[in-house]
């Protein structure tokens, strides 16, 4: 997106059907400081539910119909295809939502079949833009029905002006939302691209809103977040290296993790209604790299351990953070294909779904780490340590002479058992080659065999930039 300005203040839900080495960089030799992990005993008191349907896209909605197919009954296989490895993973579809910056360009035409839309001309900066004018067709929501049965259909209505309640109350008034598993309402939706946002749970709710009409129909408080802005100038453009790691995701999760329990007190979901790496549509070659896959791990597992209920990574046509292409993109910058593919952060997502698993009473927590560059977390199922995700946010450059640095991680607590080891593998940050467990998912289906080895002993080892998920069988 680009930054925005205007506030979207309501949406409908139906329910449907590092801090990492500086760059420049690359290796880091610890020798006799082996890094440690806590496997604690039994589940932390503080461990939080961890969601099935954690993981979300929100697609700009000047391109839903690239996404959905462009006619009703004629999906984008591929997409469906790339939705579904990561559905299959959780056993719950991955949840949509339709919005952001082109949703305030949009009218309804009625007399427009699908939808029509005009697109400025395309910069160096924005190779991509964002449409000016969207038509909205007489099927343009229904394209819905195109997408893997139970997926949760979320939009956001267009360029509301007045109030929050005022509006929704208009919403009441021509739409009945009180029948049983009726859409619920979203309030919140909006924020600065990456700045602190002026509302927060406390300003928002404590204005009284929930006590309106509209208001006791409030399902959940969304905020949107970015780490920083693409600026495509050389000076300030994000640079590799200094996305994923333990302080820089932290520090951007903290002012969440204070809102989640006024959320939780009020009886809504907490939800991160549009994210990514970078705003602006992301950076070339960072956000389209081996470092973004590692990012979204840490960012999406570090989110659900401090209660965020649901995560929409925003997606475009040819944006540079998107984690799927679902058509041919022209040209000849990072994200150009010839076939539709899916893109590094990907990776990340499928690692995150096997994490989370098809388990039933999955929980989430933070474990605790000695090394700034070693993030670990345990998945408990009905209280037994299920699973674990170790990150080594270290970085590598892949095409650098220097050795690639490896650490060690200690176990802590560890007791011997079966345990199997998979793999989130780039040869190195700045890639975009990376794999899941040996398995290359490019073209949708995976080729290749899965990889997994076993655990021998009560340590790991991972080179720098890359992840692992412990399954104790
Ligand atoms: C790492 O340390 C070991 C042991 O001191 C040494 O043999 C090796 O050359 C070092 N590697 C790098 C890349 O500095
Ligand atoms: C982490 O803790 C372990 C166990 O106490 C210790 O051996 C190791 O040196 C520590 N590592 C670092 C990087 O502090
Ligand atoms: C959005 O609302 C503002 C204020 O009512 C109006 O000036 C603007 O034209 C509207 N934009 C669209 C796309 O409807
Ligand atoms: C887009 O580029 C074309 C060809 O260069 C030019 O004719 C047209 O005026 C441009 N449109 C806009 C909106 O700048
Ligand atoms: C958020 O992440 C960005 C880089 O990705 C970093 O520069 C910034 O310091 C982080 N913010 C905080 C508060 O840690
Ligand atoms: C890449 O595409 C741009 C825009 O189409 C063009 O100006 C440029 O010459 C191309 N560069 C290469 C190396 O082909
Ligand atoms: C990764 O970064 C290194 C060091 O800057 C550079 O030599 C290499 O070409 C980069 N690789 C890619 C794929 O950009
Ligand atoms: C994955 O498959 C794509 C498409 O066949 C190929 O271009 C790419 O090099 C493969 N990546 C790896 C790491 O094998
Ligand atoms: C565990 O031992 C087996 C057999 O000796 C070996 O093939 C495997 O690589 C070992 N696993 C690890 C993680 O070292």
């Amino acid at each position: 997106m680009l930054q925005r300005t205007l506030i979207l203040p309501v949406a409908l839900l139906f329910i449907g059907g590092a801090n990492a080495q500086a760059a420049g960089l690359p290796t880091r030799n610890i020798t006799g400081q082996s890094p440690w992990i806590n496997l604690p005993k039994s589940m932390p008191k503080f461990a939080r539910t961890l969601p099935k349907n954690l993981l979300g896209l929100s697609i700009e909605m000047d391109q839903w119909p690239q996404w959905a197919g462009t006619t009703l009954g004629s999906p984008n296989k591929f997409v469906n295809t790339v939705l579904n490895n990561i559905a299959s993973r959780t056993g719950y579809a991955v949840n949509l939502r339709v919005g952001a910056d082109s949703e305030d360009t949009g009218f309804s035409v009625p007399s427009v079949p699908v939808y029509s839309a005009i697109f400025p001309n395309a910069t160096a900066e924005f190779p991509f833009p964002e449409a000016t004018y969207v038509a909205i067709g007489k099927d343009f929501y229904a394209l819905s029905a195109n997408m893997p049965a139970g997926t949760d259909f979320h939009v956001e209505l267009t360029n509301y002006t007045q109030t929050w309640i005022s509006t929704a109350g208009q919403i009441l008034d021509s739409i009945d939302l009180t029948f049983p598993g009726a859409p619920g309402l979203q309030i919140g939706a909006w924020a600065d691209a990456y700045r602190d946002s002026i509302f927060t749970v406390a300003g928002t709710l404590g204005t009284g809103i929930l006590d309106s009409a509209a208001g006791a129909l409030v399902k959940s408080f969304s905020v949107h977040n970015y780490f920083g802005r693409h600026t495509g100038d050389p000076v300030t453009e994000p640079k590799s290296g200094q996305l994923m790691g333990r302080n820089t995701i932290r520090g951007n999760v903290t002012r969440f993790a204070a809102q989640v329990p006024q959320a939780e007190a009020a009886g809504i979901d907490y939800v991160l209604g549009e994210t990514n790496s970078f705003s602006s549509h992301g950076s070339p070659g960072l956000s389209d790299s081996a470092e973004a896959a590692l990012w979204l791990v840490d960012f999406s597992l570090q989110l659900a351990s401090v209660g965020v209920n649901r995560i929409y990574f925003h997606e475009g046509v040819g944006f540079a953070y998107n984690l799927i292409q679902p058509v041919p993109i022209p040209g000849n910058g990072t994200t150009a294909t010839s076939v539709p593919r899916i893109q590094a952060a990907y990776y990340g997502a499928l690692m995150v779904a096997e994490a989370i698993g098809t388990g039933a009473n999955t929980k989430v927590a933070e474990l605790s780490s000695n090394s700034t560059s070693i993030a670990a977390y345990g998945i408990w199922e009905d209280e037994r340590l299920a699973r674990a995700v170790i990150i080594n946010s270290d970085v590598f450059f892949a095409g650098t002479n220097g050795k690639r640095s490896s650490q060690t991680v200690e176990l802590g607590g560890y007791t011997n058992g079966k345990t199997s080891i998979k793999r989130l593998t780039a040869p190195g940050a700045n890639s975009t080659e990376v794999l899941w467990a040996g398995q290359n998912f490019t073209l949708g289906d995976p080729t290749g065999s899965v990889q997994e080895t076993w655990l021998n002993s009560s340590s790991i080892t991972l080179e720098a930039t890359e992840a692992v998920l412990l399954c104790f069988k």
